[in-house]
């Protein structure tokens, strides 16, 4: 029987796991690498802090790279700092990506203002419209003598409307606020740019900041940093620049980088490890590229997987990585054979392959025949075959019983 005391056990590897999952809002003095884009931020916001009109700021750059971070700690640092200088500062955060609708979003931003001036009235959750939500905010940001307010509209692209944008930039000159506002908006699509309205576009354009991936160096100083998360000791040294390394080579994402990191922890927590080391890691990059491709050939009809894993069969046991319809066909139906299920046409393979090929996961080439055939397609795995075997293997569809 098991020790009751013992199932939810910590294990020797964590001290702080938090510091590693997503969420976990590190303080503006533990933001590394980013001391430019801060300092821009710090520059816009800053009249904000001195009774000003702040100034409002456009940021692009893709994922993973410090922009929903680095917006929210400037701006509480701002607030801090404002109420130093004996000024009200206040904000409020909307991840659009949560509230898409115009009236979801100037909901949420007025239920934000509210929270942060603590205001004691109560925001309606439905029944009212997008502008009477915003004149809640007006009067809240006028009952509590608000001298700036600071709205952050992340992952803007995904609101469906450009009101809410519009009405901010507007509301003290139509009189409706007597406040300073700015606008934070956060994008990680650059073609954003070309769907704002001129006028928007021209009040932001001014400061418009780019964040760009992470290089080694800065993803080092990152996992570095929350170092504190394992417990002393446990982290071997060549872990944190083999995780920089890999992941400032493939993509320079910190959110990648870190959990990357946590995961590794995780392995070696599992095999009950007592240290951290490189190739836990290893194992945690084949584990994210298996779940990737689980993920890719989830919702594909269960064919797919059986063109996939001869495809994947193949590749390992030839000396080749390129192969023409037909042997994939040979080999599928082989694989159907033992199964006991009945085949799909070559053609239809043909047009899955080429569908697959659409996903990501393999490659289709022409190539030119001899002088009696004509130019044929050959399919390549981009994947390594054996993270696509294991991520079929992991996926239950796989059992032609569930057909
Ligand atoms: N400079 C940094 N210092 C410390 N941690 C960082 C830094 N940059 C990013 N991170 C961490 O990496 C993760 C991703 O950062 P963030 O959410 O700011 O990215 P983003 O640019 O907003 O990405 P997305 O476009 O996907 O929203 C967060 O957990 C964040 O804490
Ligand atoms: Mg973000």
């Amino acid at each position: 029987m098991v020790d009751t005391d013992d199932i939810f056990g910590g294990g020797d590897i964590f001290n702080r796991r938090e510091l590693l999952r997503v969420g976990h809002v590190p303080g503006l003095d533990r933001v590394v690498g980013r001391d430019s884009e801060v300092t821009e931020m710090g520059q816009a916001l800053g009249p904000g802090t001195r009774g000003g009109p702040p100034d409002s700021v456009i940021i692009y750059g893709k994922t993973g790279t410090g922009k929903s971070l680095v917006s929210r700690c400037t701006t509480r640092e701002a607030q801090r700092k404002a109420e130093e200088n004996g000024v009200v500062l206040r904000h409020a955060y909307i991840d659009c990506s949560d509230y898409t609708t115009e009236t979801q979003a100037s909901r949420e931003l007025t239920y934000q203002l509210g929270q942060n001036v603590e205001a004691d009235r109560d925001v309606p959750r439905k029944g009212i419209g997008a502008a009477t939500y915003r004149d809640i905010a007006w009067e809240i940001l006028n009952e509590y003598k608000v001298d700036a307010f600071v709205a952050i509209l992340d992952e803007i692209d995904k609101l469906d409307d450009d009101e809410l944008l519009r009405s901010l930039s507007r509301a003290k000159e139509s009189g409706k606020a007597d406040c300073h506002i700015g606008v934070i908006c956060i994008s990680n699509k650059v073609e954003y740019k070309e769907r704002l309205d001129e006028r928007i576009h021209s009040s932001l354009q001014d400061n418009e900041l780019i964040f760009n991936p992470y290089d080694p160096e800065q993803l080092r100083a990152i996992l570095d940093s929350r170092r504190a998360a394992f417990q002393s000791g446990v982290l071997e040294d060549g872990v944190i620049p083999k995780t920089a390394a890999l992941a400032g080579r493939e993509h320079g994402d910190a959110r990648k980088a870190v959990d990357m990191l946590y995961e590794a922890g995780r392995l070696a927590e599992k095999e009950t490890a007592s240290t951290v080391t490189e190739s836990h890691i290893d194992a945690a990059l084949t584990r994210a590229e298996v779940n990737r491709v689980k993920q890719l050939i989830s919702g594909s009809p269960p064919h797919v997987k059986y063109i996939l894993q001869a495809l994947a069969l193949l590749t390992k046991s030839q000396n080749s990585t390129a192969f023409r319809t037909s042997a994939i066909y040979d080999f599928y139906q082989r694989l159907i054979d033992r199964e006991g299920m009945d085949t799909i046409s070559q053609d239809r393979v043909y047009r899955l392959l080429k569908e697959q090929a659409f996903l990501g996961l393999l490659e289709a080439n022409h190539t030119g025949g001899g002088d009696y055939e004509g130019a044929y397609l050959e399919h390549t795995l981009i994947t390594e075959p054996e993270v696509v075997l294991e991520a079929l293997e992991d996926s239950s569809e796989l059992t032609p019983r569930t057909e």
